[in-house]
């Protein structure tokens, strides 16, 4: 039945709740496994950089560190296997990790292709196999995937990363459909312009960016609501949601008109 009704359980107390962050050594991955472990949440902490993850959880007695790249399945299965041992269940499970480099059609490099491809696209289908079937078997928990508004559409200098994003777009759709009706819950991440590591290399202004800690408030209250389509902030990605329903010609001209490309 439509209605008004959260799409996803909604979650009152993060006690309660075990949760995974993989990409949690910087970034917006980093600000959201901090928030967690201050409402109280145990949190493992994951990406490659085993100091930075330490640094994170800050010898937090309910954090986990589990360095791992998450191109390489062994090591996430190798994970998964250390988090069960440790805690018995997984309650939520945030894919953040993720690689950004600005790309234009006349400067395709093939190693950054497959690079981004590997870790925004592969990766995230390497930590899927890891938890579904603890999820499945549980009948109960969630999996959130942090793509971007630059999956919405085709932008300029999106080259490499805009489909990697769309696709996670596109899985978070369909896994919503499969796995919801079996009890597992499934966010949809798509940030704006977040200050980051990621997007300090850009040369241009970025319209309405926020800090990672805004965004880490945002994505934890939009699954404590059980939203589904967790976007921020809204002054920007509502203007692009709008943008994706227009016609490509009106498309195209707006995105000229604003960027000069
Ligand atoms: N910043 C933005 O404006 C923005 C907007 C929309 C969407 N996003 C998305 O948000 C997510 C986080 O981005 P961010 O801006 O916070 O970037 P960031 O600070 O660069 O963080 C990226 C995270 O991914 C991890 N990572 C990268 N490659 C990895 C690998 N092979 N294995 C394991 N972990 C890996 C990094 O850790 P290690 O290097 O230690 O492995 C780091 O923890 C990304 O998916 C990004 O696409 C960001």
């Amino acid at each position: 039945m439509i209605g008004a009704a959260a799409l996803n359980p909604r979650i009152r107390d993060w006690r309660e709740m075990r949760v995974w962050v993989i990409g949690a050594s910087t970034g917006i991955g980093a600000e959201t496994a901090k928030l967690l472990l201050a409402l109280g949440a145990r949190v493992a902490l994951s990406a490659r950089n085993e100091a930075a993850l330490q640094a994170i959880a800050g010898g937090h007695a309910q954090a986990l560190t589990l360095p791992l790249d998450v191109t390489d399945a062994a090591q996430v299965l190798h994970a998964r296997d250390r988090l069960l041992a440790e805690w018995q269940r997984i309650d939520l499970v945030l894919l953040v990790a993720g690689v950004y480099n600005e790309m234009r059609a006349d400067q395709i490099d093939m190693t950054v292709v497959n690079r981004t491809l590997d870790v925004n696209l592969r990766g995230v289908f390497n930590g899927l196999d890891a938890v579904l079937p603890t999820l499945l078997a549980q009948r109960s928990g969630g999996v959130g995937i942090v793509s971007s508004v630059a999956g919405f559409r085709g932008l300029p200098r999106a080259l490499a990363y805009g489909p990697t994003k769309a696709a996670l777009i596109n899985l978070a759709e369909s896994l919503y459909i499969d796995l919801r009706p079996r009890g597992v819950a499934v966010y949809l991440i798509n940030p704006g312009f977040v200050d980051t590591p990621a997007t300090r290399q850009n040369d241009f202004e970025m319209p309405a960016l926020i800090g990672a800690a805004d965004a880490a408030r945002e994505i934890v209250h939009g699954i404590a609501r059980g939203e589904f389509h967790i976007h921020f902030p809204k002054r920007f990605t509502n203007w692009l949601r709008f943008a994706r329903l227009l016609p490509y010609r009106l498309y195209f001209w707006l995105i000229h008109k604003v960027t000069g490309l």
